[in-house]
């Protein structure tokens, strides 16, 4: 099923005080966190949260979404997932680095945002050859995604096109494998929003 792309317009969005609050504590957290674990010792580099938030906003507020239900593929800090459950959606976070689910929870609890983080894999069961496939395939020198899929979707209790929502941020080289599996595995009707190294967001739906 295709992928459409839908435009969304976020420059006249103002973030709340508690957002901007929640923000700026976030960006702290992340730079202590990396002082000590730089980016090129793991895949974890983080998007820029006001944008992404701006976009969160202009989905609800559009109406864009057939429900609430939002996860982040590779959710890092949880930072994404935190600041959606601050729009109302109901969120949960898969994230590789056990670490970092850690930090995310601990970021969440502090603020009293009820978001789920699992450590885990986003990989669906089943998808695993298509993962490392395109691993294979890759010649940049730089790939993020873990290819392993595991148990992280039992742990929800949810499968991968329960979601009405999932943002992600891949590397370049892998946002045909995040596209690929979105599209095979997500929801009819269900939103992928990702983050690029542009500093851009794109929106698309998945459409029969
Ligand atoms: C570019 S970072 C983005 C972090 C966060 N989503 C953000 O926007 O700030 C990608 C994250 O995906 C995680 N990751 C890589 N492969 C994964 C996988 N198969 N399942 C879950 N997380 C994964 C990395 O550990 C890293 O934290």
């Amino acid at each position: 099923m295709p992928l459409i792309e839908l435009e969304i317009a976020i420059n006249d969005i103002v973030l709340p005080d508690d957002v901007a609050a929640f923000i700026r504590e976030a960006d702290h957290r992340v730079s202590q966190f990396v002082r000590h674990r730089p980016f090129c010792a793991s895949g974890f580099v983080p998007s820029d949260f006001v944008t992404v938030y701006q976009a969160l906003h202009a989905i609800a507020a559009a109406d864009l979404a057939a429900g609430t239900s939002l996860c982040e593929w590779g959710s890092g800090f949880g930072v994404v997932a935190s600041l959606a459950t601050m729009l109302e959606f109901r969120v949960c976070g898969i994230e590789i680095e056990r670490e970092l689910v850690e930090a995310s929870q601990r970021l969440a609890d502090d603020f009293g945002l009820p978001v789920e983080f699992v450590h885990g894999s986003f990989i669906p069961p089943g998808a695993e050859a298509e993962a490392e496939e395109a691993y294979a395939d890759n010649n940049d020198d730089f790939f993020w995604l873990v290819t392993d899929a595991d148990r992280a979707y039992d742990e929800l209790g949810l499968e991968p096109d329960d979601f009405d929502i999932v943002f992600a941020y891949p590397w370049p080289s892998e946002e045909p494998l995040v596209e690929a599996l979105f599209e095979k595995y997500a929801a009819e009707g269900a939103l992928l929003l990702t983050f690029n190294k542009y500093n851009a967001v794109q929106l698309r739906r998945k459409v029969g």
